[in-house]
């Protein structure tokens, strides 16, 4: 029997872990908080009789065999690393539920025909390398020693280097791919991270696709100057042509029509950034995001056009380096079914909708057939301390990935 108090008190224990001091949780990849998350996570594992490992990518994989030994895997997962100041859901939720999957049926003596694996995927976020989705991409064999080497965090520290420092041998991370051959399926219990299903209180969301996301970094380039002595015609302000630059990355969005294009300007790191210079570069993140590749080509051309078209104006150089980009992706139709079924079991109401967050999910897919189930989220917030979700409908995410794991382990897809 799922244990939700079980599952309240681990959210609540991880929760801990990280918490900075405005109160959300700033847990990140390779680092002793995230450690100490995975390492409480991996004792859990032991409690519940699994034999938790760690992948040559810092994954960890807990796993409970099931009494066909030669079936492909249910895999279960999500992510334990946050953004800056996160708050206590996003990722947590779906590993933790992940483990009570297992563990509920390891106490109950059931045991699947399907051997299922709970996953715990490094770097989902992105925010300490800014390539999101690392640890699945590792287990879907997408990640190469070469890119951990040239992904750097703000101090400049390569992922291979803070891989090494935390242990791991980013040299022989091929060793954490698997074979699609190997799974059966992939299913994630995530919160939505939007408003959709709080606005119109359904308790279940089942994810129909996931938005692609382009990320790049536009160099703004102009000369540092003295702020009291230049004159303002002759200034070549790069803060300004980025100021200029960023209302148009929103326009090109609103522009763009059907839902969930979006674009965001996240940060912006300003040299030399101090108040008596004029600002010599200004280097914005860009990350655009679409439910279609179409859409991010587009928006793409029409943000790079203007940028051009500023920076000229302007006299300043510009520099437009690209980032990570994860394609849009379908969730599988025979695991949407099983989860809509699930449902109509339960009697618990639930609607499709598409993810305009990133999931690990989506880097699975290229492995196996995989699908979401998610749950509301208070007010549509999260990346934030005050991410919410009631339990009671935590309680029914939990019971539905129960009931869809039994459904796809046997193979049943009938209604109801
Ligand atoms: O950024 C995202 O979409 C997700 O939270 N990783
Ligand atoms: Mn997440
Ligand atoms: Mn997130």
């Amino acid at each position: 029997m799922i244990d939700c108090q079980r599952v309240r008190r681990r959210l609540e224990k991880l929760s801990e872990i990280g918490r900075d001091p405005e109160g959300g949780i700033s847990r990140f990849s390779y680092t002793e908080e995230y450690r100490a998350a995975l390492e409480l996570f991996a004792g859990w594992c032991r409690e519940a009789g699994l034999n938790p490992r760690i992948d040559a990518a810092g994954n960890l994989v807990a796993r409970y065999e099931g009494t066909d030994s030669g079936a492909p895997v249910i895999a279960l997962g999500s992510h334990l690393d946050t953004v800056p100041n996160g708050g206590p859901l996003d990722g947590a939720l779906g590993c933790v539920a992940g483990l009570e999957c297992l563990q509920s049926l390891v106490e109950e003596g059931r045991r699947p025909a399907h051997p299922l694996e709970t996953l715990v995927f490094v770097e989902e976020e992105g925010t300490r390398f800014g390539s999101g989705l690392l640890g699945s991409r590792a287990v879907a064999g997408k990640l190469t020693p070469a890119a951990l080497a040239e992904m750097r965090d703000r101090d400049g520290t390569s992922a291979a280097q803070a891989m090494e420092n935390y242990g791991l041998r980013p040299l022989a991370v091929g060793e954490a791919s698997r074979r699609s051959s190997e799974f059966e399926a992939y299913l994630e219990l995530h919160i939505e991270q939007g408003p959709t299903l709080d606005s119109e209180s359904v308790p279940i969301g089942i994810v129909s696709s996931i938005a692609g996301i382009w990320r790049y970094t536009f160099r703004f380039v102009g000369e540092a100057a003295h702020a009291g002595t230049t004159p303002l015609p002759v200034r070549r302000d790069a803060l300004m042509a980025a100021a200029r630059w960023i209302p148009a990355v929103r326009d090109a969005a609103l522009q763009l029509e059907g839902p969930g294009n979006v674009a965001t300007v996240g940060h912006v790191d300003v040299k030399p950034g101090a108040i008596n210079v004029v600002p010599a570069e200004a280097a914005a993140s860009l990350e655009l995001r679409a439910p279609r590749e179409s859409a991010l080509h587009r928006l793409a051309e029409t943000v790079l056009e203007e940028a051009r078209r500023i920076a000229a104006a302007e006299n300043i150089g510009l520099e437009v380096e690209s980032g990570a980009r994860i394609a849009p992706v379908a969730m599988d139709e025979r695991v949407i079914l099983a989860v809509e079924n699930a449902c109509r079991r339960l009697g618990i109401a639930f609607r499709h909708l598409p993810s305009g967050a990133g999931h690990d999910a989506q880097a699975m897919a290229a492995l196996c057939p995989a699908g979401m189930i998610f749950v509301p989220s208070a007010g549509g917030i999260s990346h934030a301390p005050e991410e919410f979700t009631p339990w009671d409908q935590i309680e029914a995410g939990l019971r539905v990935m129960a009931e869809t794991i039994q459904r796809l382990d046997q193979g049943d897809n009938s209604e109801g």
